[in-house]
């Protein structure tokens, strides 16, 4: 049976007087007007300890949303377990009726709690409305209908048989269980990381950053709405290091399916790599990490263009998605029409509160990235390689405002070209336009990472060469855009070299890791 490729799911657009927007102002209203509890969701059932953290508003940080139960390894364990004895029947069901679950659960947010989706991720993650609709709402449907397409047309690929006998392959879930780690960014990619594995047969446990978890438990509560069956997916709100040990030393650790940074992964693959012969099976590991994302400018480029992708590729969500622009390079032609624009665009933004609907900046995450982002600035303001072409101002008084800022820097290895900062900061280097090949270079051997970046040239030679010369620089690649907002089915996500396995979320490529095939040959 194959699942028709699905449509994306519509953006609303939230405009004044819009049905959507009253119905999201009131449920605003009503989250904010109770203090929830968030319990952990272990084998299906709710879990509390007597470890109860706030759960706050970055934009309003002395606004308390509720409180979760953080566990500890003893929970760890208990989630393992409760995984592993929901792991038969789970495999076992037929896949129309594993994958109606998903599809139910997309239809759930598209037509019952797509507000409470967005007002979790607005308020926990400080998102503005339009932000989370393309997040919270957008993004998770059409990761849960696009993978059931996909992994529909894995089961599909079976291989010839010939006389005699006949050839079948059985896409079997990993042996085991997988640990999916998700980050606070996304709460879509909280919504794919456990559904993906899950959906294969997996049995998973689900650990989210602490920063996430008000709309992580709100899509666990809508998962179990739907029908997922006890166990199959266990949200434990513990530290890394304690789930790293349960997990990671367990002989059914079959994966980990990854979203965050650099550092920490690296460490997983170390750890994972020492205990090899603990585990029954090779882990897949699967992560999308850092990324030090570039807009290459070429000096036929029109510098609105510019300007737009840079203002929105640098500054949407406070410069706080993997792929957001951090660093550009502008040919000298027109790098003072650019900076221009720059300056008035920022200068245009409204920083705030995401109730105030007319504000396009928000806050940062928490205090720890307030204070990195911070450090940033100051130095860039100390350093003479470096000076602030607008913005540089930052205040945690009600909440982690960080205005949008624009470093312009004399030298293409300053550090802010090649180190991520996870904030609203964006280097600019102009360079002499008559040195575009040898720029693209420099694009390519700066930083560490490879996740986006963005060529822009009206010159279609200058356009294939930046296509070939990058082309290892960035797993996902826009001519003429800003290097953000991948659309599941559209746009696969993913880069390589320090920014992951490149197994490309929202398409086939990562379904294909959460499975296990057999071949099954018999001859009559
Ligand atoms: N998928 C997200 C984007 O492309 C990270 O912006």
């Amino acid at each position: 049976f194959s699942y028709p490729l699905p449509a994306n799911e519509p953006v609303l657009n939230y405009a004044p007087g819009s049905a959507e927007k009253k119905r999201l102002k009131e449920v605003l209203a009503e989250l904010k007007s109770k203090e929830v509890d968030v319990p952990m969701y272990i084998g299906g059932k709710e879990v509390r300890t007597n470890k109860k953290y706030k759960l706050t508003a970055p934009h309003e940080h002395k606004h308390v949303l509720g409180y979760y139960h953080e566990g500890e390894e003893k929970h760890v364990q208990q989630a393992v377990d409760a995984a592993l004895a929901a792991k038969e029947a789970w495999a076992n069901m037929s896949w129309e009726n594993r994958a109606n679950i998903f599809l139910r659960a997309a239809d759930l947010i598209a037509t019952k709690y797509r507000p409470y989706m967005n007002g979790t991720t607005m308020l926990g993650q400080s998102k503005n409305a339009y932000q989370a609709e393309i997040d919270a709402a957008c993004e998770i449907i059409d990761f849960l209908k696009f993978n059931v397409h996909f992994l529909s047309e894995i089961y599909r690929q079976q291989p010839i048989s010939g006389a005699g006998m006949h050839n079948r392959m059985e896409y079997r879930p990993l042996e085991g269980f997988v640990l999916a780690v998700t980050p606070f960014n996304f709460t879509a990619i909280g919504g794919n990381l456990p559904t993906s594995a899950a959906m294969c047969g997996n049995v998973v446990i689900w650990k989210p950053a602490h920063t996430q978890i008000y709309s992580a438990q709100m899509f666990m509560k809508i998962l179990k709405e739907a029908g997922l069956p006890d166990g199959v997916i266990n949200l434990i709100y513990v530290d890394g290091p304690t789930v790293g040990k349960v997990c990671f030393t367990h002989r059914e650790f079959a994966g980990v399916h990854f979203t965050g940074s650099t550092g920490v992964f690296n460490n997983m693959w170390e750890t994972i790599g020492k205990n090899m012969s603990m585990y029954r099976s090779y882990p897949r590991i699967v992560g999308e990490t850092g990324g030090k994302d570039f807009v290459m400018v070429h000096k036929s480029a029109d510098p609105d263009v510019v300007a737009t992708a840079l203002l929105r590729g640098a500054f949407e969500y406070q410069g706080q998605k993997c792929s957001a622009a951090s660093r550009a390079y502008l040919p000298s032609n027109i790098a003072e029409k650019v900076k221009k624009k720059l300056v008035a665009g920022v200068n245009s933004f409204k920083v705030g509160t995401v109730e105030d609907f007319t504000n396009f900046v928000n806050a940062v995450i928490d205090e720890k990235s307030f204070d990195k982002i911070k450090s940033y600035i100051d130095a860039a303001k100390r350093s003479k390689k470096a000076s602030i072409l607008v913005g540089g101002e930052c205040n945690k008084k009600e909440g982690y405002f960080v205005q949008p800022t624009v470093i312009e820097t004399t030298d293409a290895k300053y550090t802010t070209m090649y180190e991520e900062i996870f904030g609203p900061v964006l280097t600019i280097y102009v360079y002499p336009a008559n040195e575009y090949e040898k720029t693209l270079e420099l694009v390519d051997s700066t930083s560490p990472y490879a996740l986006t970046g963005s060529i822009i040239a009206q010159d279609r030679y200058a356009v294939e060469l930046a296509t070939s010369k990058l082309r290892n620089s960035a797993g996902n690649f826009y001519i003429n855009d800003k290097p953000t907002g991948a659309v599941v089915g559209q746009q696969p996500f993913g880069g390589a070299r320090a920014s992951g396995t490149n197994d490309k979320a929202g398409s086939i490529l990562n379904l294909y890791r959460w499975l296990s095939a057999r071949t099954i040959k018999e001859t009559f």
